[in-house]
């Protein structure tokens, strides 16, 4: 039989998905993105490169990986040759990579779109990454999208792309923002077509194959993080899809039943890029020292990330939502030097304690974080592989989250490089 393990982002995105994803990709014979497109940014780090993926997934780097980029996402084509491109002029050459014929395709209107609808909302932005992920997804549910498979044939692309463009530049124009003409949209795909229309197939079908065939390993890599959910998030200040284990089944075409090994990748911290309420946030010298330390700026819009502390009431929700088995506890590096460090157990929110996130943003930013203090370490833990060698105060953190959250922590990283990885769960070490 298959086994399979979805590595899901568990707080605001930048988790460090793509390192724990390239980690196992070692020796998974599958990755599969689910979700989301080239807003995610997943670095991996080894042999002294790093990389930067958008929508490729992060296992792209084993050749004997299968990479799958599933039915879920949203693929700008261009962005994924542009992206190619990168890998290859640094001599990644050797990859397996398929693109779901039923994924949503991003069109060029669509990043004109996401800006037009960041500066409407003038003082309440989202703070969007502008690369089109929200307008390709609402055209993909008003059902006047376009699909990748649709490449393959050109008539068929030519008529939906006349359909889709009667819609959208309509509304182009009515915002005051140019207009595309077929003929040079059409050409410009169908030069695309020419680069990746070999990848297009049914992937779930390939998947769908893994699955059933003994000795398999499957990855599912999300993107983003719960918190930026469009349904349990801190909506609407999201992204347009669901980055959690639930959505692997819609995502990536398979049965809700092979969803059964779950890792919630969550910094030993928390982050957040982009606007919206963020309960743990700091604001003073220990942001900024975390910030260096950690070099938190947006893979994608190098934008500096708000840092603040660990959130167990996020911890335990995202946990409960995705039926998270294991924390991959990341950049835990990062904390050494600090003298204490603070985890968030509750929230007061108007006279009362929360232990859970409210659904309205109004009520999230009234909430006060309940802080419990821990010893920091002076210790440099970047060299140290195996839990044992962790100073004390680092596994008495350690062991507060796990007790906080009822969720063992399976994978500490003390660094970006793969080998800066300790595995302490026995079920991920035989992964
Ligand atoms: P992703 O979007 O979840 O894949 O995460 P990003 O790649 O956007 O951000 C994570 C950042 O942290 C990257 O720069 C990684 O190289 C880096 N990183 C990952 N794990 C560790 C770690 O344990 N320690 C340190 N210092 N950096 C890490
Ligand atoms: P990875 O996979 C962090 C944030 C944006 C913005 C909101 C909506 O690297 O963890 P969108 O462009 O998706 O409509 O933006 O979501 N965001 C991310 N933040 N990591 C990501 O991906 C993100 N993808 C989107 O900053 O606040
Ligand atoms: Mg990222």
């Amino acid at each position: 039989m298959s086994e399979r393990l979805v590595v899901i982002g568990s707080q605001w995105g930048d988790e460090g998905k793509g390192k724990i994803t390239d980690y196992f990709a070692c020796r998974a014979d599958m990755v599969v993105r689910y979700q989301g497109g080239n807003n995610a940014g997943h670095t991996v780090a080894f042999d002294g490169n790093k990389y930067s993926l958008q929508s490729i997934p992060s296992g792209v780097f084993n050749p004997h990986t299968v990479n799958v980029m599933g039915n879920g996402m949203v693929v700008n084509p261009e962005s994924v040759v542009a992206e190619l491109q990168k890998l290859h002029d640094r001599g990644i050459t050797d990859y397996q990579l398929f693109i779901s014929d039923r994924a949503a395709m991003v069109m060029p209107w669509h990043s004109d779109l996401d800006g037009a609808y960041e500066a409407q909302k003038g003082g309440a932005k989202i703070g969007t990454t502008k690369k089109g992920i929200g307008p390709t997804y609402s055209d993909k549910y008003s059902r006047i999208g376009l699909r990748i498979g649709d490449l393959l044939d050109p008539e068929y692309f030519a008529e939906r792309l006349k359909a889709a463009l009667e819609v959208k530049n309509q509304e182009l124009r009515m915002l005051g923002l140019k207009e595309y003409d077929f003929q040079e949209v059409y050409d410009r795909y169908m030069q695309l077509a020419g680069k990746i229309g070999h990848m297009i197939t049914d992937t779930s079908a390939l998947i769908n194959e893994a699955l059933r065939s003994s000795d398999k390993k499957i990855l599912f890599e999300g993107a983003q993080g719960m918190m930026l959910c469009c349904d349990h998030g801190t909506y609407p200040f999201v992204t347009s899809s669901s980055p959690s284990a639930s959505g692997v089944p819609v995502g990536a075409g398979v049965a809700p039943k092979w969803i059964d090994n779950v890792l919630g990748v969550a910094k030993a911290y928390c982050t957040r890029v982009g606007e919206g309420p963020f309960p743990t946030e700091l604001f003073d010298e220990r942001a900024h020292e975390i910030r260096e330390r950690g070099h938190e700026y947006g893979t994608v819009t190098g934008r500096p990330r708000r840092v603040g502390w660990f959130d167990a009431v996020v911890a335990r929700y995202t946990g409960m939502l995705a039926g998270i088995d294991n924390w991959a506890l990341m950049l835990f590096d990062v904390l050494s030097g600090l003298d204490k460090v603070m985890i968030c157990t509750g929230y007061e929110c108007d006279g009362e304690l929360l232990q859970a996130p409210p659904s309205t943003i109004s009520r999230l930013a009234r909430c006060k974080p309940v802080l419990i203090e821990m010893e920091g370490w002076k210790e440099d833990i970047s060299g140290v592989r195996s839990y044992d060698e962790l100073p004390e105060a680092a596994k008495a953190y350690v062991r507060k989250i796990e007790e906080l959250t009822g969720i063992p922590v399976g994978i500490i990283s003390v660094g970006p490089d793969r080998t800066q990885t300790i595995t302490v769960s026995e079920k991920l070490k035989n992964f």
